[in-house]
């Protein structure tokens, strides 16, 4: 058997990780800038985080959600007390789409309501409703193609305002920093509009934190930046820092009743044990106060490299969008510099999307080799 052939691959092999670094077969050296689409979160092989992982499978790797498993509790207490939200309640599964999923169906059981508010350049997942409100036709299928998904312009408060008059709105789903779509900030104004509307229209605010969030931006939730607080929170890259786990954060409000969501996989003693660590490094190394240190700086940085057109970002998701296409400036970063970093759906916008444990001298590194490279593209 082949494998079905969906990806576009770069023709290196890692076969070794540490830190921010990789090696493929033969030895070489790369700075990953990218984490292998924002997952990498405290850094490749972090130490606690293989010794916990290695501990638990030597206990007892998988039992399904009918038995109770104690590390979700220590999991979802740690979680609680770092994001500031101690009193919401955790469901576990194990991808990011997953997680928007369940996020848009526990709203709909909420409210009885059934049409979703996305936005333009959103990306959510590829998965049923994931992908009906991801603004992307080119990946949704017939069967996913629904008219219960409403896409609105970004930071767009009057069409916010017309779609709630004229729809019955059962939630509003938003990354507060688009990530596939070029790394685009939501106002604080606009995402304190979508609280107000949510209040007063019973509808659910569903915050799409798969990639911004695990204190990516210099904050737990990039939505904390507005000062609002969603009504659910979705997570998965950065939480298993690459084993497969994703979960919901979801308000007192919003009650949990025998049967209503479920998975097999979801919540395994492996995948506690990989959040767990996690969670134990962002919260000793004071990784989220890293991320807005190093993210400052390195924006800082670029914004005075000639070819950068723009610097969006916060923390260490920071979207540089060059003055030419970025396609050729990022091949060759990885393969003259040996340097992963990230596309989006905007072709002059390349993404930064480092461990959140990235030191200034791998930063600096990478703006020597960028400045260089982008100076060379522009004169040829
Ligand atoms: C904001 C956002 N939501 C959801 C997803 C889907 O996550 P997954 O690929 O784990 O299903 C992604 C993936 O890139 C994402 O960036």
């Amino acid at each position: 058997m082949k494998n079905f052939d969906v990806y576009p691959l770069f023709n290196i092999e890692p076969v070794k990780a540490q830190g921010s670094y990789l090696w493929d077969k033969n030895g070489v050296q790369y700075l990953d800038l990218y984490g292998g689409h924002a997952v990498i979160s405290i850094g490749h092989s972090h130490p606690h985080y293989v010794q916990k992982i290695s501990d638990q499978l030597n206990k007892i790797g998988f039992y399904s959600n009918s038995v109770q498993i104690s590390l979700q509790e220590e999991l979802a207490d740690k979680l609680g007390k770092l994001c500031g939200h101690d009193d919401y309640q955790l469901f576990l599964c194990n991808s990011g789409a997953e997680a928007n999923e369940n996020a848009l169906k526990l709203a709909s059981f909420h409210n009885g309501k059934k049409k979703v508010i996305s936005f333009k350049k959103g990306f959510h997942g590829r998965t049923s409703l994931a992908v009906a409100v991801t603004d992307n036709a080119s990946i949704v299928a017939p069967v996913n193609a629904t008219e219960n998904a409403i896409i609105l312009p970004w930071n767009d408060e009057q069409a916010l305002e017309n779609a709630f008059k004229k729809e019955e709105i059962s939630s509003v789903i938003i990354e507060a920093m688009q990530g596939v779509g070029g790394v685009h900030l939501a106002s604080e104004s606009f995402l304190k509009k979508i609280r107000t509307l949510c209040d007063e229209n019973n509808a659910v605010y569903i915050a799409d934190s798969v990639q911004d969030g695990y204190g990516r931006s210099g904050k737990f939730y990039a939505h904390d930046f507005a000062g609002v607080s969603a009504d659910i929170y979705t997570m998965a890259k950065g939480m298993g820092n690459g084993f497969p786990v994703g979960g919901i954060a979801i308000a007192p409000h919003i009650k949990p009743k025998h049967g209503l969501l479920g998975t097999t996989f979801g919540g395994n003693h492996l995948a506690c044990a990989a959040a767990i660590a996690v969670l134990d490094v962002i919260a000793q190394d004071k990784l989220i106060a890293n991320a807005a240190t190093m993210g400052d700086y390195l924006m800082a940085q670029c914004k005075t490299i000639e070819g950068v057109k723009e610097v969006r970002g916060r923390g260490l998701m920071v979207g540089l969008e060059l003055e030419i296409p970025c396609a050729g400036i990022r091949n060759t970063l990885l393969e003259e510099h040996k340097m992963f970093t990230g596309s989006s759906s905007d072709k002059n916008t390349i993404r930064i999307l480092p461990a959140l444990n990235i030191g200034k001298a791998e930063l600096d590194q990478f703006l020597e080799a960028f400045k260089s490279v982008l100076s060379k593209a522009l004169i040829s």
